[in-house]
């Protein structure tokens, strides 16, 4: 059964308020009975403390036969019965000592007796008989003895209720601690991981990664929050893409306008070198001549250059994907630029030789050049070209960097310089198509390629490359 987040703070907030509000009532109940406890014993031990007085007086009476001594153990007597009726008629309920009424009949008695005693006193009978008098003092003893077994009773009652009361508050702590492990439990797994997960992938799409992000099928709120944000992934990878096809169409502009400016100079060069050679064919300076047809030829070579570098620029190149060892392709991609290199650039390899990924080998060995061809034209005084590699923490790729320690790139121009036909080199040194090459060939394979630069100390070409690539 799948519920939802709101409903299931709900129970967990009605579990605790049940449990609560059970502890409560159980705590409340046992103050209660507690207080009556404390009030009964307070009673009788009033009432114990009377029926002493009242002994105290009657043995007094059977030392001395002072007539006094029978009116102070009635007047201890009726005080103690009054106690034993009020208790009876206000605790009743709650007292352990259930034969009270039994104790008021001996009270009665004994109260008899002693009245009786009065009698024989004022009638002017000195000698009282030995059996009254042992009848006397046996219901006293007994009352006494009665009374102080009930008060011990209580007292221990009482003794019991507050120890058992301290463990029912004990035990009634575990439901407490075992439901908020659990709310803990549950906040974690529904609403602590859905969150990071979501976290991450919003992380990635600040990146700029519109990956989906991996369905959760938890029947609430993150999973509807999930589907939406999926949606809107799309949504956003459908603008994305509109807006690099706008960006496109704008540098079909400056393509063309590049394209015009870069093909007229060694045409104009061509041509001018073409009408001097028809004016002056009659002229036999040969030595001129062939100067000026090798500029021309140069010239020519320059404009196929260009029309190379457009044609792969354009391309709609088709990927033909191989499982190749990415080792191999800077071991060719360094052969290939060996004989255009300086002996004052060194170059430098920490690539793993296990890094395997499915990629179009010509592809990422031109990417490879470039970058190489760029660092090297960038050491104009020598420096080092350091390549690496590493596998990704995700292990879903792998990432490489060439890293040289050249001019580096001024950052009012870092933004551009991936733009077609953008170049910093003098006219007949670059096309400025290099890097929009390599950034299409990435874009093909999925890739990613971001630059990092300290003007004075270098630049850092890190590109990202998945081991396989979609089918
Ligand atoms: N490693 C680098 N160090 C410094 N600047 C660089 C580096 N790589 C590229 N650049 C800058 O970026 C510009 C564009 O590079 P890109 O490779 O696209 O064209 P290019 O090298 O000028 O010409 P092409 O590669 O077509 O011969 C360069 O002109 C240069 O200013
Ligand atoms: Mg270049």
């Amino acid at each position: 059964m799948k519920i939802s987040i709101r409903k299931k703070i709900f129970l967990a907030f009605a579990m605790f308020l049940v449990i609560s509000g059970l502890i409560w009532l159980q705590s409340y109940r046992s103050q209660y009975i507690l207080n009556q406890k404390i009030q009964i014993i307070e009673r009788k031990y009033e009432l114990f403390n009377a029926i002493l007085e009242a002994r105290r007086y009657e043995k007094n009476y059977f030392l001395t036969f002072d007539r006094k001594n029978i009116d102070q153990t009635l007047t201890y007597v009726n005080i103690a019965e009054n106690s034993l009726r009020s208790i009876l008629t206000k605790y009743g309920k709650y007292t352990l000592a259930k034969n009270l009424d039994e104790r008021i009949t001996e009270l009665e008695e004994y109260k008899d007796s002693l009245v009786n005693l009065l009698k024989l006193q004022k009638n002017g009978h000195l000698a009282v008989p030995g059996d009254f008098i042992q009848l006397i003092q046996k219901q006293g003893r007994k009352i006494t003895s009665e009374l102080e077994k009930i008060v011990k009773k209580e007292s221990q009652f009482t003794r019991d209720l507050i120890r058992k009361s301290k463990m029912i508050h004990l035990i009634a702590l575990l439901p407490v601690f075992i439901l908020s492990i659990l709310v803990a439990l549950f906040l974690i797994f529904n609403v602590d991981r859905p969150l990071k997960t979501i976290g991450n992938a919003i992380i990635k799409i600040s990146r700029g990664d519109f990956q989906n992000i991996p369905e959760i099928h938890t029947g609430d709120e993150f999973e509807s929050l999930v589907t939406s944000l999926n949606s809107m992934i799309k949504e956003l990878n459908k603008r994305n893409k509109e807006l690099v096809q706008a960006q496109k169409l704008a540098s079909l502009g400056r393509l063309t306008s590049g394209v015009a400016h870069e093909l007229n100079n060694p045409l104009n060069n061509i041509s001018t070198s073409v009408q001097i050679l028809v004016e002056e064919l009659e002229d036999d300076d040969l030595e001129y001549k062939k100067e000026l047809l090798i500029g021309a030829e140069k010239e020519v070579e320059r404009s196929k250059e260009i029309v190379k570098s457009l044609l792969e620029f354009a391309r709609e190149r088709s990927l033909t994907l191989k499982r190749t060892y990415f080792k191999n392709l800077v071991n060719n991609a360094i052969k290939r630029v060996k004989s255009q290199v300086p002996d004052n650039i060194t170059f430098k390899v920490e690539v793993p030789d296990d890094i395997q990924a499915t990629v179009g080998p010509l592809g990422i060995e031109r990417v490879l050049i470039n970058l190489i061809v760029n660092a090297v034209q960038a050491m104009k005084n020598g420096g080092d070209v350091t390549i690496k590699a590493c596998k990704q923490e995700s292990n879903s790729g792998f990432c490489f960097q060439v890293i040289d320690t050249g001019e580096g790139i001024p950052e009012e121009i870092i933004t551009k310089i991936f733009d077609p036909f953008f170049t910093t080199k003098e006219v007949g040194k670059g096309t400025g198509l290099g890097l929009s090459i390599i950034y299409g060939i990435m874009e093909q394979h999925d890739g990613k390629i971001k630059v990092s630069s300290e003007q004075g100390k270098g630049t850092t070409f890190t590109c990202f490359l998945p081991f396989d690539q979609p089918e």
